[in-house]
């Protein structure tokens, strides 16, 4: 069978829920114990960046087992209107013990939400795994109202050529044994070559720029190996 990270379109689409699914249960443990936890702390960076308030509307897209969710929440507080979408069902089952509210299933690329509606969206490592990231830059910003913002988390590749080789090799080495230990190790093989295949984070941002966002940044983590990618829609575009 052809490895999950050479897919692309609707083969793609169809892998990925599929490994998600199957990966579900195991998800949040292996995601603390490969980031050390540090994962929650770039949550809250990210959310700090998003400048939202009591009351504000967010939506998590690709939101998996919601763990965005809990940061969003913290800050729009209980009266704040939040919502996850994700197109595996195994994995808002999972966040669903988070926050119970408005997780829907729906994709990325045709976001069942209304025009400019949210303040803020968020995506945790969930582009690289979109077939379509062109298309769902333009969906997160059609849902945006005029001034929102986004900001999207996932792996990258360093820029320094010895960390890069230096991390290639520890997350080819590392990763897929973890993964192993849970009987997942394909599926913990797509994360790092996945990220050997994916977008530079230019061309991520230029993407973005595509769609309609303005203040385009990016903000390296961990060595490089994550980058942020932060964009806001301009005030007085509505789509
Ligand atoms: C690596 S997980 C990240 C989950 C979560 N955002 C987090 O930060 O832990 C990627 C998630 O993206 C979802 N996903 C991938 N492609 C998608 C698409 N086209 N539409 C909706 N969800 C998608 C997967 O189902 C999975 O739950």
């Amino acid at each position: 069978m052809t490895p999950v990270w050479t897919q692309e379109g609707q083969e793609k689409r169809a892998a990925v829920r599929r490994m998600f699914s199957d990966i579900a249960p195991t998800y949040d443990l292996l995601n603390s114990f490969m980031s050390l936890t540090r994962h929650h702390r770039w949550r809250s960076m990210a959310v700090e960046m998003l400048a939202l308030k009591p009351g504000d509307a967010a939506l998590d897209v690709c939101s998996g087992t919601g763990d965005f969710l809990v940061p969003l929440r913290q800050v729009i507080g209980p009266e704040g209107a939040l919502a996850g979408v994700d197109f595996c069902r195994p994995m808002l089952d999972v966040a669903r013990q988070k926050d119970e509210r408005a997780l829907a299933v729906g994709d990325a690329c045709a976001l069942p939400i209304q025009d400019a509606v949210v303040n803020a969206v968020t995506v945790g490592w969930g582009i690289r795994n979109v077939p379509d990231p062109d298309a769902a830059h333009r969906e997160i910003f059609r849902v945006l109202k005029p001034g929102g913002r986004f900001v999207s988390l996932d792996m990258a590749r360093p820029k320094n050529p010895l960390v890069r080789a230096g991390s290639t090799f520890l997350f080819r080495v590392l990763v897929p044994f973890l993964g192993s230990m849970f009987g997942k190790k394909s599926a913990y093989t797509y994360l790092p070559e996945s990220t050997q295949r994916f977008w530079t984070r230019d061309r991520l941002a230029a993407s973005m720029e595509s769609a309609g966002f303005v203040d385009v940044k990016t903000h390296d983590l961990m060595f490089g190996n994550l980058c942020l990618h932060f964009g806001r829609k301009p005030e007085g575009r509505i789509s």
